[in-house]
């Protein structure tokens, strides 16, 4: 399939030009870390030496080098925009700032969030939001080449003598089941999402049911509904320790022989510089205090599947490293993705760090100053399988 890298025209984001060079006085400051109920400490990159290395097909984006991240666990946060939590307090900020499952505490200026209790999902699910799925959705497109990576999914699909069923979990405004609906037409399209205005909205899209569910609890589907279960990029909903969990709901669905994709990213880029790092290890320290979040999503999906046993059939993995504003339009369109990713946290991190946002948006362009000269990159990992029932 043919794929274009660019997308239709969207809003522009109500942030500051990201091109701008600012300075940043540096203090020490060391900030608690809190076991979790895994016994692993909470806010800690994970060394390399934890992490287990998937089997992966890497397709490398050209010259992206090797990563070569330092394994330190330094837990010394240095970065001081008036940011000063002292030994201990980061538990407390994170659980004292404004949260979307409590709107009572809601500022009017903030953009609009889900409010379902039993979600931590911390970004926001308004028009804005939907752009920047959007030109993820395309540059993935393009990257993957296809919006289905499984080839025997894009068999069966190409060859169906009756109507195959798709899921899209986490779907959002529809982008992918749109794309995907245009190439195949002929099968029937659902998708679950959290964000319920997205659902009963004006733009919901036509061509797909969507109806609310949430991957944390039961789908609202019955066993064995579907031919074709996709997720993508909800690594930031879904706590490090569900993740088998929701595969195997996933599974459930699944008719036996059908099949699963799975997509995500890792929180923590390659080859960052000092305030990208800085910034990467406050963020997740608190988005592991707050919602459970692995790092690490896409390098650990492998063997969040693995665990499936003999439910997940005939494995296959995918993976790539996407330059951060360099290496040419794809590093540029990376870029502009991961930039509204980083404002798409600011009402929530920006109360976290205890800085204005004003000083969020000079945080931000001066970690976008980074990504070139460090050759910095995003990873992006598929894993898809055959259901065995
Ligand atoms: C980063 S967006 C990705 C959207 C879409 N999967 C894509 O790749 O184009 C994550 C989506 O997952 C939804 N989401 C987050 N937590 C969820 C949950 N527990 N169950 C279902 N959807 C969830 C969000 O509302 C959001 O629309």
């Amino acid at each position: 399939m043919g794929v274009s890298p660019s997308r239709p025209q969207s809003r522009s984001l109500p942030h500051s030009n990201t091109t701008a060079s600012r300075s940043v006085s540096i203090t020490n400051k060391k900030l608690s870390l809190t076991p979790d109920s895994e016994g692993i400490k909470t806010g800690t990159l994970p060394s390399k030496s934890n992490l287990r290395e998937p089997r992966a097909t890497t397709i490398q984006a050209d010259n992206v080098p090797a990563n070569t991240d330092s394994d330190s666990e330094d837990s010394y946060w240095d970065l001081d925009i008036n940011f000063k939590p002292e030994v201990g307090v980061l538990d407390a900020i994170v659980a004292k700032a404004w949260h979307p499952n409590n709107p009572s505490t809601k500022p009017h200026d903030l953009r609009e969030y889900h409010t379902i209790d039993s979600s931590d999902y911390v970004f926001p699910s308004d028009e804005i939001e939907q752009d920047r799925i959007e030109l993820i959705h395309y540059l993935l497109r393009h990257v993957f080449k296809s919006d289905i990576i499984c080839p025997s999914v894009r068999n069966l699909m190409d060859s169906a003598k009756h109507c195959l069923k798709v899921l899209d979990v986490g779907c959002a405004k529809g982008f992918w089941l749109d794309s995907v609906q245009k190439v195949y037409p002929k099968a029937e399209y659902h998708g679950v999402d959290i964000a319920e205005k997205l659902i009963n909205g004006e733009h919901a899209p036509q061509r797909a049911e969507i109806v609310f569910g949430n991957i944390l609890d039961r789908l609202p589907y019955s066993d064995n509904s579907f031919d074709f279960v996709h997720q993508r990029l909800l690594m930031m909903g879904i706590p490090k320790h569900y993740f088998p969990a929701c595969i195997s709901e996933l599974i459930r669905v699944t008719k036996p022989g059908g099949y699963v994709e799975l997509i995500e990213t890792d929180i923590i880029l390659g080859n960052m510089g000092p305030i990208m790092e800085k910034y990467t290890k406050l963020c997740h320290e608190a988005m592991t205090i707050r919602a459970g979040v692995d790092g690490y999503a896409a390098t650990n999906l492998p063997f969040y599947v693995k665990v499936q046993g003999k439910a997940a059939a005939h494995r296959g993995v995918r993976s790539v490293r996407i330059p951060l504003n360099w290496n040419g339009p794809i590093g540029k369109m990376a870029a502009d993705g991961m930039v509204e990713t980083l404002m798409a946290m600011m009402d929530w991190l920006h109360l976290v760090l205890s800085i204005s946002r004003k000083e969020y948006q000079e945080l931000v362009d001066q970690c976008v100053q980074e990504w070139g000269p460090h050759k910095t990159f995003v990873t992006y990992q598929v894993v898809y399988f055959q259901v065995v029932k």
